[in-house]
């Protein structure tokens, strides 16, 4: 078993001898959906991901979740009201029940508890932006905090690390969004205390890479075609999977220095190889499946082209989606943002955009009301 996951079983032992000291309250948090720098594409059981990943924690695309709870002592199957933007969503409430029955070993006051979770987003659900990253890691601070009230604890950075952790479960990519700015997850030679069980902050960035700016073209906002899940299953089978994850490490490697160093234009070089490697490895599954779109491999040639023109360190990532961001320092962004505008707007589904940047993380935030 992995040692922090031991830890928690430990810790969750101890609470069944210890009965809470409060017994109803309410949470809530604001939590930002993260892009991928590199990419978490293929997984093991037990949410352990094939290669390492690291991304940039946005500061707009965030989600809010409130959880009001009551500890009722008594086993409470079912006892969960879910509510996403107002509305009783079936599909959500089942993923969510499903999550809470997964980790309830973890956090065994949730069986003898009663919870309403109320979450939306900044974003439109449709819009093709990580929207489970930042929910499930709302929703994870927001059950950590819980456990905080009732067995009167501090917010240390345990609390943080556990968070992270219980994202992971829900969704891969949302251990990452517990932190601000950047953050790692997977084991990987270039950050010393990465692992596989919870993400960890970057804190030596390079004042080159700090507030960089991502300016989201929404080339399509329907739901995508293909789900995450199906595509990380999908690697298990892919002939390219294994060059694929040591093409990863090496990634990870690189940017350990590049981060520190502020060699933007290196930055940009493993960014865009990321990005076209994941959608690579889309095409050559077995169903291979396209994501872009033709509007996508135009706003990339643009891209690429305004670089060259105007010397300008902007590069594009994508996600596992027809969307495009576009990655700019933010002592760049006012050439940028004109070349936005008048070159990839058009490319964009009634113009959308979302001009986001690194962001600080998550927060505690208001409560959400019906
Ligand atoms: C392309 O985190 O959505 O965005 O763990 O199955 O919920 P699950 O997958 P998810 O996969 C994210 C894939 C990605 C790359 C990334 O964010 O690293």
């Amino acid at each position: 078993m992995n040692t922090f996951e031991k830890d928690l079983l430990d810790q969750a032992a101890s609470y069944t001898h210890h009965l809470p000291e409060k017994k109803r309250g309410i949470v809530s948090w604001e939590s930002p959906s993260n892009i991928a720098i590199v990419k978490y594409w293929g997984k093991y059981p037990g949410q352990i991901p094939a290669s390492g990943s690291m991304s940039i924690t946005l500061s707009k695309a965030v989600g809010r979740t409130s959880i009001a709870y009551h500890f009722a002592g008594s086993k409470k199957d079912g006892g969960l009201n879910f509510i996403f933007e107002g509305k009783q969503v079936p599909a959500f409430t089942k993923r969510i029940k499903k999550y809470l029955d997964a980790i309830s070993h973890f956090l065994p006051w949730l069986t003898q508890s009663e919870l309403t979770i109320r979450s939306e987003n900044t974003f439109p659900h449709s819009s093709g932006i990580a929207s489970s990253a930042s929910a499930m890691s709302a929703i994870a601070l927001g059950l950590c905090e819980i456990e905080t009230q009732l067995y009167n604890k501090e917010l240390t950075e345990y609390f943080f690390k556990k968070a992270s952790f219980l994202a992971r479960l829900g969704s891969g990519s949302a251990s990452r969004s517990v932190y601000g700015k950047m953050a790692v997850w997977g084991s990987t030679t270039g950050f010393k205390n990465s692992c596989d069980e919870y993400a960890i902050p970057l804190d030596d960035i390079h004042e080159n890479l700090l507030g960089i700016r991502d300016s989201i073209l929404i080339i399509e906002s329907g739901k995508k075609q293909v789900s995450s899940s199906l595509g990380h299953d999908l690697m298990k089978t892919n002939p390219y999977a294994r060059m694929r994850f040591d093409v990863a490490e090496d990634n990870m490697q690189k940017l350990a220095s590049i981060i520190r160093n502020g060699e933007t234009a290196r930055f940009m070089d493993i960014v865009e190889n990321e990005a076209l490697s994941l959608h690579a490895m889309m095409m050559t599954s077995n169903p291979g499946f396209i994501l872009m779109k033709p509007n996508t491999i135009e706003a990339i040639h643009r891209i690429r082209d305004f670089r060259k023109d105007t010397g300008v360190q902007i590069g594009f990532t994508l996600d596992a989606g027809a969307n495009v961001h576009v990655l700019y320092p933010e002592d760049q962004a006012m050439k940028t943002t004109a070349f936005i505008d008048t070159a990839l707007k058009p490319l964009c589904e009634n113009g959308a955009i979302i001009h986001d940047r690194m962001g600080g993380g998550p927060s505690k935030t208001d409560l959400l009301k019906d």
